[in-house]
């Protein structure tokens, strides 16, 4: 066989690349209607290359952690429950983006695997909502919808106004003079083996002794009078959920407005609001919050996804002062004995590409 057409045969049919997430405000929001200000992570991205041959869905990877397997099934699965094709496909994955590290890595994954094995584009909404019954009803992981909607409404150079009411999302420009620092505190969080199955269903038991659907119809000035109906672990849960959902559109409006002072005030204040009402951060992730807040340059910190492990991030103003960065990574060291990872990044599109035969879907 001429060369040539030794290298076309070789060419991937199907090439797929998804980014991962960070939430800057609104954690613990999404699976009681309400707001949240994700991004897409530009460079942290999970690809899948692949062949359309053979009659099911094969894919090898050199990727860690348990259990992906299942989350390539269970897509598949909720495909063809929403009555959308499932081609065969031969794939390979591969990744940028760290695994068990709290930033999506499972949706970004579930989402790649949507779109190598289904060639038609779908809308943003029903994508999302096809992964998300994947990993909830099939998988079995209680999760909420943020991770889907941060990454199929991710835009470059913008945070997604995310209403999980509505389902809707809104772009929102992020400033040209700053970066997100993630900083992974290395304690891995799964969710199902941590509290969040349990500070979910928390918040279910203070809507039903409120005679709500869902939190979000607790507004801010209704707060006092619901806390004292409910015992005070409750309440605290409620507090958390009513203030952030206050949070998110003030700091959406910071970030058009360029208000820093704003910006870093929200950010603190989420924080204690995870730590001290809805009990989800650790000793570990406090003290990176603490040590990047003091960063030249920071304009917040605050711990983003689910807690309990995972990441902090950080606004900070460009050039991040990298050295700085090392000297909070040795100082976390020193004082936990535990080695923190870092990632300087901005928004980038959430779908990165989306090619079947050259045609190239979501652009
Ligand atoms: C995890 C879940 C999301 C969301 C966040 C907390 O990332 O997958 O649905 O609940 O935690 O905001």
């Amino acid at each position: 066989m001429p060369s040539s057409m030794a290298s076309h045969a070789a060419q991937p049919e199907v090439r797929v690349e998804v980014a991962g997430r960070a939430n800057l405000i609104g954690d613990h929001t999404d699976y009681q209607a309400g707001l949240a200000l994700p991004f897409a992570l530009r460079g942290l991205t999970l690809r899948i290359d692949g062949r359309r041959v053979g009659d099911g869905l094969v894919l090898t990877s050199g990727l860690a952690g348990e259990g992906w397997g299942r989350y390539a099934a269970a897509v598949a699965r909720s495909l063809r429950y929403a009555r959308r094709a499932v081609r065969p496909l031969d794939g390979t994955i591969s990744a940028t983006l760290p695994a068990a590290a709290g930033l999506s890595s499972s949706a970004a994954l579930g989402l790649a695997v949507a779109l190598a094995v289904h060639d038609e584009q779908l809308s943003s909404l029903e994508l999302a909502e096809i992964c998300h019954r994947a990993e909830s009803a099939y998988v079995g992981v209680p999760c909420g919808m943020l991770d889907q909607l941060a990454i199929v409404n991710g835009q470059a150079d913008h945070a997604s106004l995310l209403d999980c009411r509505e389902l809707s999302s809104e772009p929102v420009p992020w400033p040209a003079d700053l970066v997100a620092v993630i900083v992974h505190s290395g304690i891995s969080r799964g969710l199902g083996a941590t509290g969040y199955a349990q500070r979910r269903a928390e918040t279910e038991a203070a809507a039903t002794r409120l005679g709500v659907d869902t939190l979000r119809e607790i507004e801010d000035a209704d707060l006092s009078a619901a806390m004292v109906e409910l015992p005070e672990r409750l309440g605290r849960r409620l507090r958390h959920v009513v203030s952030e959902n206050a949070r998110v559109p003030v700091v959406a409006t910071a970030l058009r407005t360029g208000d820093r002072r704003a910006l870093g005030q929200a950010l603190a204040e989420s924080h204690r609001s995870l730590g001290m009402d809805f009990d989800a951060s650790t000793p570990e992730i406090d003290l990176l919050a603490e040590l990047l807040a003091d960063l030249p340059g920071c304009v917040g910190a605050r711990m983003t996804g689910g807690g309990f492990g995972g990441c902090v991030i950080a606004l900070v103003e460009t050039p991040a002062d990298e050295a700085a960065l090392d000297a909070v990574q040795r100082t976390y060291a020193q004082r936990t004995g535990r080695i923190a990872r870092r990632w300087i990044t901005r928004p980038g599109p959430g779908i990165v590409r989306c090619e079947h035969d050259g045609r190239a879907l979501y652009g």
